[in-house]
């Protein structure tokens, strides 16, 4: 049985809750799925202090001693990931983005391949879009299988006919959900993902070296010598594309410095 889990950022149970609510419950009528609403205000999640240690020396530095890895456990735990949102002075709220300040050094360092991810964003006018954007974006960089979010727009209190137009988009984008944890775990990447890892690694690898903590996660993962992030069939044009990437990196190197 696939297991779903969405991470609020909303301190009380009304609009993102009920909309995550009812998509959860969306996926559970398509077929087997366990879910588990995660509300970040019920955790503990210091603020960051911009110190770096986990970037540098490892995230068991962190100075914050708070719930930071049991939230990460859940992730780790689950074959799909929510991420949901209410829109707050057109971003993402204080609550989430704290959470995810706790995951900077996953871009540095992915390791959510083979989960699929989504998020949810509710808002009463607009703006919203952007803030799916940057989820979408997030949930990328962090090595997840994304698939676009959604935005839901109503000002409280709603109309019937807005409410039914809110039931109609969370059920069509629970359905795409729900395809998207039933394919492959591990597919083939775009050119645009093979060009990122490929040039982003062999930067890593000229540029840096062991006493870096990103090196070594790197090394550790055999990232240096693979194809890709994981283990994949690459066709004969993404191959070439491939060894490309690889040579352009110096370039890309010199204009980076
Ligand atoms: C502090 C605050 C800021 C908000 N800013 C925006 C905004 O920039 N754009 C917007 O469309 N709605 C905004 N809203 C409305 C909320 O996004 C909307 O009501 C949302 O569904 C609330 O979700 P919640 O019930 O989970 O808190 C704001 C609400 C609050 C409380």
């Amino acid at each position: 049985m696939k297991k779903v889990t969405a991470f609020v950022g909303s301190a009380h149970k009304k609009n993102t809750h009920a909309a995550v609510a009812q998509y959860l419950d969306n996926l559970q009528a398509l077929g087997e799925i366990e879910v588990e609403i995660v509300t970040l205000s019920n955790y503990k999640l210091g603020t960051c202090r911009g110190c770096r240690l986990c970037f540098e020396k490892g995230e068991q530095f962190c100075p914050l001693k708070d719930d930071r890895d049991v939230l990460m456990d859940k992730i780790m735990a689950s074959d799909g990931v929510i991420l949901a949102t209410p829109n707050y002075s057109f971003q993402v709220s204080g609550l989430m983005k704290n959470f995810l300040d706790h995951f900077g050094f996953v871009f540095h360092r992915p390791c959510y391949f083979g989960k699929a991810f989504t998020s949810i964003v509710t808002q009463g006018i607009g703006g919203g879009d952007q803030i799916v954007k940057y989820l979408d974006f997030v949930g990328s960089n962090l090595g997840f299988n994304t698939l676009k979010g959604i935005k839901i727009t109503a000002l409280d209190p709603r109309t019937e006919r807005d409410q039914a137009r809110i039931d109609r988009a969370l059920a069509a984008h629970s359905r795409q959900f729900y395809a998207r944890l039933a394919r492959p775990a591990y597919p083939a990447p775009s050119v645009f993902k093979l060009m990122l890892f490929r040039v982003g690694r062999t930067t890593m690898y000229r540029l840096l070296d062991d006493s870096s903590c990103d090196y070594r996660y790197y090394a550790g993962q055999g990232w240096f010598q693979s194809d890709y992030y994981y283990p994949t069939r690459l066709g004969v044009l993404k191959r070439a594309a491939g060894s490309l990437f690889d040579a352009m990196a110096p370039a890309v190197l010199r204009v980076l410095s």
